[in-house]
């Protein structure tokens, strides 16, 4: 049965989407995940819109060790963890990414999404708060909605001395929870750890670092924020993704104390009632891990690339803010211009994604580059001429 009020409704908005300039087209992809790829219609481009920083999303190794998981384990557990969900490669997974994270234990999730949204209302009580970062992720939004009964607040982004004031005024309660993105997806810029730790331990609070952008990314080993800040193993909680630096896939992790994990086995609702990673997946990952292991000259080639792309922009005059990650935001303001600005370097070879509202706030439109590892210094060259040309 047609619903009238709700067609008009939709129509209307992507009508207005529309007319805006601020549609956002599904393109096309007929190759693997690259330094570039071939967009239908379009051609071969340079690729500075994935989060494929280390390069392995379309490693043989990792696309081998997937099709062994594959064969080994079957498509999939038809099952959540605690039925019959969990086989081995969900066991070799979560150590290997508790080794790499520098934690006791970890858990897997299908995605960073879910494992943010198990988390934060599975450990928090209503007698608790949570301090958010203002510009933390959709995901860590929606996972401290879902508390309910706790009490947030969001600090400004980054903003220590506003976080100190919140933390005072939540005192009287039982456990005081402070959230942050290690990297921030749209800024590029990272969360001052050394000072959200000394500030967690005096007001004894625990803290959550979600580092999907850092992990692969920051550090010499690319073991991610904690790394880059010499704090490894004093985050109380990390989470992140498998889905960017670690093989490109999907899934997401917890990795934390041990009872941290055990707590969100037995209680955490995507765990209880959604199926597990799959083992291609699983298995993909995993060897993803290995590969950073055993190869760190893939991070420092990263921020190699970082340092030429950065350095390359600001030379054309583009203003990009200093800061050791593979996101480079360049600020535009109108919506429809940035995406306009993104289809004309699209038009001269090179893939940019121009972001506006509702994924960042109004009037605060920008182009995001994104850097990774696979990058030559060919596509490199490439890549700033077309910004020359734009
Ligand atoms: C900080 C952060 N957390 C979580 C996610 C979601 O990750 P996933 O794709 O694994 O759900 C992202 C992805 O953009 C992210 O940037």
């Amino acid at each position: 049965m047609p619903n009238t009020r709700f067609d008009a409704r939709t129509q209307e908005l992507l009508g207005g989407l529309r007319d805006s300039g601020q549609w956002k087209h599904l393109q096309q992809i007929t190759t693997p995940i690259g330094p570039t790829v071939e967009v239908e219609g379009i051609g071969e481009v340079v690729l500075l819109c994935s989060n494929n920083y280390l390069g392995l999303a379309n490693h043989p190794k990792v696309i081998e060790a997937g099709i062994e998981g594959l064969k080994q384990y079957g498509a999939g557990t038809a099952s959540v963890r605690f039925i019959c969900g969990t086989q081995q490669c969900h066991r070799a997974i979560e150590e290997t990414i508790a080794r790499f994270a520098g934690t006791p234990a970890a858990l897997s999730y299908v995605s960073c999404w879910n494992a943010n949204e198990a988390l934060m209302p599975t450990a928090t009580d209503a007698d608790d708060a949570i301090l958010s970062d203002e510009l933390n992720h959709a995901s860590i939004i929606d996972a401290c909605r879902l508390t309910r009964k706790t009490e947030r607040a969001v600090y400004k982004h980054n903003d220590m001395a506003d976080l100190e004031e919140k933390l005072k005024g939540f005192r009287d309660k039982a456990v005081r929870w402070v959230i942050t993105d290690g990297v921030f997806s749209m800024e590029g810029d990272v969360a001052p750890l050394p000072q959200l730790v000394e500030l967690c331990r005096e007001y004894e609070a625990i803290l959550v670092v979600d580092d999907s952008h850092g992990v692969g990314v920051l550090g010499a080993t690319g073991r991610g924020t904690p790394e880059h800040y010499g704090l490894m193993g004093q985050i109380d909680i990390m989470t992140g993704t498998l889905g960017k630096s670690l093989g490109g896939a999907a899934g997401g992790y917890v990795a934390a104390q041990r009872h941290v994990v055990e707590l969100l086995v037995q209680r955490s609702r995507p765990g209880l009632f959604s199926n597990a990673l799959p083992a291609t997946i699983a298995c993909s990952a995993r060897r993803a891990i290995e590969i950073v292991e055993r190869e760190p000259q893939r991070v420092a080639r990263l921020h190699g690339n970082v340092k030429a792309i950065r350095d390359g922009l600001r030379k054309l005059g583009f203003e990009c803010a200093d800061s050791p990650t593979a996101i480079i935001p360049i600020h535009i303001g109108d919506t429809a211009e940035a995406i306009a600005k993104s289809r004309r370097l699209m038009e001269l070879g090179v893939w940019v994604v121009g972001f506006g509202f509702p994924v960042v706030p109004q009037g605060q439109a920008r182009l995001r580059v994104q850097v990774s590892a696979a990058l030559d210094d060919s596509h490199i060259a490439r890549a700033l001429d077309a910004f020359a040309k734009l």
